[in-house]
């Protein structure tokens, strides 16, 4: 279980928002040429953290269900796409991504920032596999981290180039367990002066590409094929050779 904590949800949604802004027109353009995205059917954004991604599908007109389990990340994605709520085009609810149900149906679903790297093992993922399937009425886009990638985890570094946060991000690959490790921790000021202090350790477990895909095909969607987030429509031969790949499967 990685649900992230209070402290460190709040420095997450000021600090960690760029990727969902450096994602976001590649999936939207990739939706907008697909048929259910034409047809303007809803996004499921599982493990949506704080909706940054969210919000950039909710500005475009579709309508987004988040789902994370940590709700202090709910609690700032609700915040953060609070007009789209009160206008009845979002809903965040606290789940697990190894399983969930729900009733409504999703022309795409996307996880990003490695989110599905932080299952715990292969079993774990073919369960989330399967609850994905069982919404989804068309495409499913996640990332992860590769092996390549995670052995960049070993590393210490220190991130003091803004005075209102101090980060310090300590990780490491343990090659037998196949899993990095990442213990991010630092100041954040406050707006009375003072600093809080934040912490939190996540891992990411280090699949086998080859064993992801063919635990795609096995719940049962059509295609799969990796891909470089800069051309999510053509598949690479050899997705262990990148450090971050996109993983795009299709029921349709
Ligand atoms: C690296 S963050 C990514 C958040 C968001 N997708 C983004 O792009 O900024 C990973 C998120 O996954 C959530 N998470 C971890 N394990 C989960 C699980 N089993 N089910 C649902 N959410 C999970 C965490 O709470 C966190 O919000």
């Amino acid at each position: 279980m990685q649900a992230y904590g209070k402290s460190f949800a709040k420095v997450y949604n000021l600090m960690w928002t760029g990727f969902a802004r450096q994602v976001a027109p590649f999936l939207l353009d990739f939706y907008a040429a697909t048929q259910p995205g034409q047809e303007n059917k809803p996004v499921l954004d599982l493990c949506c953290g704080t909706a940054h991604l969210a919000v950039c599908f909710l500005e475009k007109g579709y309508r987004v269900v988040g789902l994370d389990l940590s709700e202090h990340m709910l609690h700032h994605a609700r915040e953060n796409a609070r007009q789209y709520i009160e206008a009845g085009k979002a809903t965040f609810i606290q789940g697990d991504a190894r399983n969930f149900k729900m009733d409504e149906r999703f022309g795409l679903v996307v996880s990003m920032y490695d989110s599905l790297n932080h299952l715990e093992d292969e079993a774990a993922l073919l369960n989330c596999f399967q609850c994905v399937y069982e919404v989804s009425e068309g495409y499913f886009i996640f990332d992860l981290n590769t092996r390549l990638g995670l052995r960049r985890w070993n590393n210490i570094l220190v991130d003091d180039s803004d005075e209102e946060v101090l980060i310090l991000n300590r990780g490491v690959f343990d090659e037998q367990s196949e899993r990095a490790w990442l213990k991010i921790s630092g100041f954040l000021r406050l707006p009375n002066g003072l600093y809080e202090r934040f912490e939190e350790t996540v891992f990411n477990t280090a699949f086998k590409m080859e064993k992801v895909k063919q635990a795609l095909l096995e719940v049962g969607w059509k295609t799969v094929y990796f891909a470089r987030l800069q051309d999510l429509k053509a598949p690479i031969e050899e997705p262990e050779l990148e450090g971050r790949v996109f993983v795009v499967a299709s029921k349709v």
